[in-house]
């Protein structure tokens, strides 16, 4: 095992910092047809022969739709502060348009008033991937409509929870619903054509900018913004072939989407390169995408060595490599919050998930996932080393709260902080949310002593 670093007392957080844990509605909820839900995407797509790697689907889940409350109980007894959470669209307004279904809404409205109750701030997602899969008989992101579906879907969302959450984030990774779920195809809807996934991406991003307009227009308290999955991506060598390669992977997953968040443009080194692959873009698209924001999320779990003749090579610094494949390269999360405030005009930021799946055993009611605690505690380092040097970051959240459906993956990557028996349905924290609770109190603790210390107590 290696030997922790996180000394926080040395991590300066600021006293407003918060701190949480992140789940997903079609990675937890299970319930898929119950009280009028409709089908999404993923849905359809776990039907699909050979799309999950243990076959499994969201039908069941962690059934937190029936355990909801215990699983609030659970996360306030962790002492977080924020608990981010995303809304099935099709268990809310199933079809994705015409009449929205009342169990639904109560669902989430349970849980915003639970979580309030308990004293943790709800963050609300709208799109965490699982679209109505009618919308999908109809085209999808890749069709111009979905947008104004989407529209309607936050507008309503909003106007019945707007007042008691602390934010509304309008899409998770639109990067991965695009190239994911568009160009290779590993991802629900499965479409392999560059092009959709290129009108996908533009069609959430437009989707997004006209969703923060309408619910301000109709003065939505809660904080707006967006969660993008971001990661440094290197060259593996100097060669001028590697830099060109790493540069157009930086365009295709960073700058392609903060570009017109933050600058109202598209990278113009990505268009040259998907010449009639590039998306149609109407004229004051790129004004509606580059609406005010008032946070930006960024997921982090991994740094990209690209070459130019193998792509997505896994590298090891040193830290080791998750059951997922992927690198631990804690510094790479300082590099990308440095670079992103660098170069954009960035509203205050939040690491909205960070964590890792590692090869758990339950062993007399205790999970020893150390290389869990020790990616955690090293990300936080990260974080608070971004903040040292100037960052504006207000959180960092886990992923994830339980262990889930981790998409393509089925059952076999284990990311929770709390490890589930699929058969029982029992939860039992592992010891990294022992750690992370503890080192909240700790936090909680040093605030409160440099309050006092200010106020000349
Ligand atoms: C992110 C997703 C999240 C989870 C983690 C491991 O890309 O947002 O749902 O699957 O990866």
């Amino acid at each position: 095992m290696t030997t922790l670093k996180s000394a926080d007392s040395v991590n300066m957080f600021p006293p407003d910092f918060v701190w949480g844990v992140a789940t997903s509605s079609f990675q937890i909820e299970g319930a898929a047809v119950k009280d009028g839900k409709g089908a999404s995407i993923w849905d359809e797509f776990c039907r699909v022969h050979g799309a999950i790697a243990d076959a499994s689907n969201g039908d069941i889940a962690c059934d937190h739709y029936h355990r909801w409350a215990e699983d609030l109980d659970l996360i306030a007894g962790l002492g977080v502060g924020a608990y981010r959470f995303s809304v099935s669209w099709p268990r809310v307004r199933p079809g994705g348009a015409g009449a929205w279904n009342e169990k639904g809404l109560a669902f989430y409205e349970g849980i915003v008033d639970g979580l309030l109750e308990r004293g943790v701030k709800p963050y609300l997602t709208l799109n965490h991937w699982d679209l109505p899969a009618e919308l999908q008989a109809d085209g999808g992101w890749a069709h111009r409509d979905t947008v104004h579906r989407f529209v309607e879907y936050a507008c309503g969302m909003a106007a019945r929870l707007g007042d008691r959450v602390a934010s509304i984030t309008t899409h998770n990774e639109p990067w991965v619903m695009a190239m994911l779920g568009h160009e290779t195809g590993t991802f629900a809807p499965g479409i392999k054509n560059r092009k959709s996934a290129m009108q996908a991406s533009h069609h959430l991003l437009l989707s997004h900018g006209l969703a923060l307009q309408a619910m301000r227009a109709q003065a939505c308290a809660a904080r707006l913004g967006v969660v993008l999955n971001v990661a440094p991506i290197q060259p593996a060598t100097e060669s001028a072939a590697d830099q060109a390669k790493a540069q157009l992977e930086d365009g295709r997953l960073v700058r392609w989407y903060m570009d017109p968040l933050f600058k109202a443009a598209y990278p113009p080194d990505v268009l040259d390169f998907l010449g009639a692959d590039a998306p149609d873009v109407q004229a004051g698209d790129l004004q509606a995408i580059a609406t005010r924001m008032d946070f930006l999320g960024i997921n982090y779990y991994s740094r990209s060595v690209v070459s130019a003749a193998e792509e997505w090579d896994v590298h090891d610094s040193g830290y080791g490599i998750t059951d997922m494949g992927w690198e631990i390269y804690p510094r790479g999360l300082t590099d990308v919050l440095l670079r992103l405030q660098r170069d954009y005009a960035v509203p205050p930021l939040y690491v909205t998930e960070n964590g890792g799946a590692f090869k758990d055993a339950l062993a007399d009611g205790r999970v020893n996932d150390s290389e869990r605690t020790d990616y955690i505690a090293r990300h936080i380092d990260a974080v608070s080393e971004a903040i040292r040097q100037g960052v504006r970051m207000k959180g960092y959240m886990v992923w994830s709260l339980l262990d889930n459906f981790e998409w393509a993956s089925g059952y076999e990557k284990r990311f929770g902080i709390v490890h589930v028996d699929y058969e029982t349905q029992r939860r039992t924290l592992k010891d990294s949310a022992l750690w992370y609770r503890d080192f909240m109190r700790r936090q909680k603790a040093l605030t409160t002593q440099r309050e006092l210390l200010g106020s000349g107590a």
